[in-house]
């Protein structure tokens, strides 16, 4: 870093270091450490000309101020990306290179183990716009290949999956998708770029909840997505088309958020990975699905791929049905029931597989989805035993 407090990280930085020094200078505003939170939609041309030529750094609040630069600079320095958009919500970032990627008559390939809300916005609107959409199961790998159509676009993928935490081969997908010139997106929500670089391994767009660990705190939604050089300008353009920009003070968060995500996530990976081991010895629990338990089918891929692991994960309950998934969640104290994750506190939510249509892997029971806050691992483990029993007893 240069004495002036601004970064030039070429490598050769620690990841805490870069995630308490990317994004703004603080030299460019009187030395505060943190950037002014600007909020704005005019922002003034000094005359004729340069409002003709549109000759200066920002020209209007949708397209950009120093608060989301600082968000978006420090996002690419996290990424390895191009460029970065910040948009209102992790389903923005979701819908928005969606949108500005595929077109009327275009193929789609979707992970069948999507977040739910990516598939409904594929089902309802996409398809109403013209897009063929079709899902693949999560081990499809270099099987892409026979699912591929001349008309083939966009290959969506999401590793680990959303609730049975399945990990692709992202690299052998990549591999098929750009021979095909389809391009890749991934939302890399669980990782995060600190245990899992999606543009290192060859993906297009890597798309972020940062409503999750970068903002930590169950109060902020946002999402980011980050690009790599070819489809940059294209991104940023379809993203002013659409006007979709974020609230100064979310982003202003998140990049606070940012600060901090590097300490949050090792308690948050140490603590789950504490308590997913414990449970595989659980009486009444038949299985975890965690990618970083040497149990878990997916072990030696997240291995290969994956520098780390976050805190959410699910357990399937040995036997029983909605009622002993019911009598699990209600007889928790600590966990809260509510949905979303990455917070400072712990949650736990019912899993629905009922949407998928390929990868309908059958299971022992009812499946919960936890999600390990920071509190303490002793008092999780407690209160978990409580919503064992409970199950037992239903
Ligand atoms: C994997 C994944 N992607 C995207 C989202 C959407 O994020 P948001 O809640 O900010 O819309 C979520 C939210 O739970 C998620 O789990």
């Amino acid at each position: 870093m240069a004495k002036d407090g601004s970064e030039h990280f070429s490598g050769g930085i620690g990841i805490n270091t870069r995630l308490a020094h990317s994004g703004n200078n603080p030299h460019d505003y009187f030395g505060f450490v943190n950037p002014p939170v600007v909020h704005a939609s005019t922002v003034l041309f000094r005359d004729a000309a340069s409002m003709a030529a549109r000759s200066q750094k920002y020209t209007y609040g949708t397209r950009g101020t120093p608060t989301t630069d600082a968000l978006a600079h420090a996002i690419d320095a996290l990424e390895g990306s191009a460029g970065t958009i910040l948009v209102p919500s992790g389903l923005a970032a979701v819908t928005v290179p969606l949108l500005a990627f595929v077109s009327a008559g275009d193929h789609l390939l979707i992970v069948d183990t999507v977040y739910h809300p990516t598939r409904n916005f594929a089902d309802t609107m996409l398809k109403r716009l013209g897009v063929e959409v079709e899902y693949y199961a999560p081990d499809v790998g270099a099987g892409i290949a026979a699912l591929i159509k001349p008309n083939t676009k966009v290959v969506f993928t999401e590793s680990p999956a959303s609730n049975t935490f399945e990990v692709q081969d992202i690299p052998a997908i990549v591999k098929v998708a750009h021979a095909a010139g389809a391009i890749v997106m991934m939302d890399n929500t669980w990782a995060t770029p600190l245990y899992f670089r999606p543009l290192d391994h060859g993906v297009d767009i890597s798309i972020h909840a940062a409503t999750k660990y970068p903002a930590g705190h169950s109060d902020v939604l946002l999402g980011t997505v980050s690009a790599n050089d070819s489809c940059w300008k294209h991104l940023y353009e379809s993203f002013c088309t659409l006007g979709c920009c974020a609230g100064p003070d979310d982003v202003y968060q998140v990049l606070r958020g940012l600060r901090t995500m590097g300490v949050r996530l090792e308690h948050h990976q140490r603590s789950t990975l504490a308590i997913a081991s414990w449970l595989e010895g659980q009486k009444g629990v038949a299985r975890v699905l965690h990618p970083a338990l040497p149990s878990h089918p997916d072990h030696d891929l997240w291995k290969r791929d994956f520098s780390g692991s976050s805190g959410i994960f699910s357990i399937v309950l040995a036997g029983g049905g909605q009622k002993q998934q019911h009598a699990f969640l209600d007889a928790l104290r600590i966990f809260g029931l509510g949905y979303s994750w990455g917070g400072y506190e712990s949650l736990a939510v019912p899993v629905w597989l009922g949407d998928r249509v390929v990868a309908k892997a059958p299971y022992e029971g009812p499946l919960i989805r936890l999600q390990i806050g920071l509190e303490d691992v002793d008092d999780l483990k407690a209160d978990i035993l409580r919503g064992l029993t409970a199950a037992a007893a239903a």
